[in-house]
């Protein structure tokens, strides 16, 4: 295991995940990084400990170029076990002198590591000699945790920024113009809908400040994916797009069937908003996955949910995924509710109160069918169909 120069004094010294499938309910097809990076100043300083259960890759890493036990600082930018995981193992075989993490950081990884050793807590605006060079901290509460924090090494012009900016894609290929756009683009997206979404306002409120302190980085360094040298901007300029959330002429329609009535019910509301001059994606939630759903809603402008009822709750699939989608926040969605029953429509209606709860705003009532559809509930939802087009459109070009 080799350590990666990715500048004068900076060695990326992370580890490769290539299995994983499953990130705490989000599906990584492509795999994930764990980044960290070694900072070969006068006070030798690593930024971040990578998964516990990587560790040994990147003490390999480190040990390809110095002697760990050289290593005097230890920046943890996020207390998350993807990035702090290998701290306890780190400090017992570096004993650093020094490590450092937000106030937050400093709380929670107390709480989540029980450590015995002393971590020094920095806020935004508080620097740290290295020798040779100077890393300051920017905090960056719920970005996605209250903990977040970027490092910016000054010299270097190198900004580690921990998740923000992320991808979980396994790559070899450390920078992004080694990597294809057509690979990496919808996998950026999809992180931003399941990380990021839900704090897009913080989001935008705290790239607004970062641009005050005029910080032109030659490289940003996340932590998950590759690291941005050929057009930083790039990513920063796709954070504040996808962060404002503007309306969109394309519509997720998300169910579930029991004996395929919700289905027929889904194509023509499908057909609908075909209709209506809408981009539709129907997912069945018998194939698809709930950060499927949340990928393919970030840059749309609605909603439609199709559930059938099963001991007079709706099908489980699909809680699940309106649980998911609910704590994700989506703005700017125009709804709609279709579903069938048996005896007990209540479940079907309920939908509508949480496509409410999650302030998504109705185009119209819900339409539902006793046991299958007929053609006059069918006719139903294609006009749903158009309705939400509609309103969308009238969004848009108000
Ligand atoms: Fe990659 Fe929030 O941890």
């Amino acid at each position: 295991m080799q350590a990666v120069k990715i500048s004068d004094k900076v060695y990326w010294v992370g580890a490769i995940d290539w299995n994983i499938r499953d990130f705490h309910g989000y599906s990584t097809p492509q795999g994930t990084t764990y980044n960290a990076f070694l900072i070969l100043s006068e006070k030798p300083t690593l930024i971040d400990t990578v998964k516990k259960e990587f560790y040994p890759e990147m003490m390999a890493r480190i040990k390809s170029v110095m002697d760990p036990k050289k290593i005097e600082i230890i920046v943890s930018n996020h207390a998350e076990l993807d990035h702090s995981g290998g701290l306890p193992q780190a400090v017992s075989e570096i004993q650093p002198k020094e490590i450092y993490a937000s106030d937050m950081g400093v709380k929670n990884i107390l709480a989540q590591l029980h450590p015995s050793f002393e971590i020094k807590p920095v806020k935004t605006g508080d620097k740290i000699d290295i020798g040779g060079d100077t890393i300051s901290f920017i905090e960056a509460r719920m970005l996605h945790w209250p903990d977040s924090m970027f490092s910016y090494l000054e010299k270097e012009n190198i900004l580690f920024s921990n998740d923000v900016f992320g991808m979980h894609l396994a790559t070899s290929k450390l920078f992004d113009d080694e990597n294809d756009e057509h690979i990496w683009l919808p996998e950026a997206e999809k992180y931003y809908a399941n990380i990021v979404l839900p704090y897009s306002d913080i989001a935008l409120r705290f790239l607004a400040n970062v641009k005050k302190m005029n910080l032109t980085p030659k490289i940003i360094a996340p932590d998950h994916g590759f690291l941005w040298r050929k057009e930083p901007a790039r990513i920063v300029n796709l954070y504040e797009k996808w962060a404002a959330q503007a309306p969109q002429k394309k519509v997720v329609v998300v169910y579930d069937t029991m004996w395929g009535s919700t289905q027929k019910m889904a194509e023509y509301v499908t057909e609908g908003l075909r209709q209506g001059g809408m981009e539709v994606k129907q997912m069945s939630m018998h194939g698809c996955h709930r950060s499927e759903v949340a990928h393919e809603l970030l840059n749309a402008g609605g909603l439609v949910i199709g559930a059938p009822v099963i001991n007079s709750e709706i099908f489980p699939s699909m809680a699940d995924v309106l649980c998911y989608l609910k704590g994700l926040k989506k703005k700017n969605l125009v709804g709609g509710v279709i579903g069938s029953y048996g005896w007990n429509p209540a479940p079907v209606n309920a939908l509508a109160e949480w496509l409410k709860a999650a302030q998504v705003e109705l185009a119209a009532p819900v339409v539902s069918a006793k046991f299958s559809p007929t053609p006059q509930v069918l006719e139903s939802c294609r006009q749903l169909g158009l309705t939400i087009a509609q309103k969308i459109t009238e969004k848009i070009n108000p």
